[in-house]
């Protein structure tokens, strides 16, 4: 089975948390991707009424060309639920997120959310976070090489994210910088989230250590429940 067919299967999976009148966050990523596919189609199927709140330009721009509403991040307070992605998954449901890029917005709807729906192929599951995935952090421009003597003085060994078909890093969505942080080890996720966001200048990091409320995880027939 690929990895697409079993984000496929997770993205089925959290389709069935879809009901009419509702908001709902949407956050980013190819798993996320196939879950508006889905989304798509059970609101012609059902001819229901949904709203989503986007986490990045890319997903607004694919619910917007799908017809889906939508309600800017910056107007929610609460959700009902949001459905996102993961770069890793702990045993414990803590995650590392940010591999699109779009961490900061994913966690300010991770933290509106009453209940956090993480979708993932197994290739996602770790034993421990940091196995196949570094931390990615956002910070200011400004803030860059002070930030890099921080995270270093924490242990971690911080690169500046590179863009594709554009010279120089990444520009995220809110105009700032990623570091892609790898650290020997990170034996307590909550703590090194604290850590590296008392820093002056880092906006946010892609530890998501106690948001997670229900993983779907594709593999074989169906998506294997993960629940805290
Ligand atoms: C974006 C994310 C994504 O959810 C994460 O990178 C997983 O992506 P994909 O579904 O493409 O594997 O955190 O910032």
């Amino acid at each position: 089975m690929t990895s697409a067919e079993e984000k496929r299967l997770a993205a089925e999976a959290a389709i069935n948390h879809v009901s009419d009148g509702m908001c709902l966050g949407v956050g980013t990523g190819s798993t996320v991707e196939l879950f508006i596919e889905l989304l798509v189609e059970k609101v012609a199927a059902e001819n229901i009424s949904i709203t989503a709140v986007p986490s990045s330009y890319a997903t607004e721009l694919r619910l917007h060309d799908a017809g889906i509403a939508t309600l800017p991040l910056g107007r929610v307070t609460s959700l009902v639920c949001a459905v996102d992605g993961a770069d890793e998954v702990d045993t414990k449901l803590a995650l590392i997120k940010g591999g699109g890029a779009a961490l900061l917005r994913e966690k300010i709807l991770a933290a509106a959310a009453q209940q956090l729906i993480i979708i993932v192929d197994s290739a996602k599951l770790v034993d421990k976070l940091g196995t196949r995935m570094p931390v990615p952090v956002e910070i200011l421009p400004d803030a860059l090489a002070l930030t890099m003597d921080r995270i270093q003085k924490l242990g971690g060994s911080p690169r500046l994210r590179q863009a594709d078909r554009k010279a120089g890093p990444i520009i995220t969505d809110n105009g700032n910088f990623i570091l892609d942080v790898t650290f020997p080890q990170i034996p307590n996720p909550a703590r090194l989230e604290e850590r590296l966001n008392v820093i002056p200048g880092v906006l946010e990091n892609g530890l998501f250590p106690t948001y997670a409320d229900v993983v779907y995880v594709g593999k074989g027939k169906g998506a294997t429940l993960l629940q805290r």
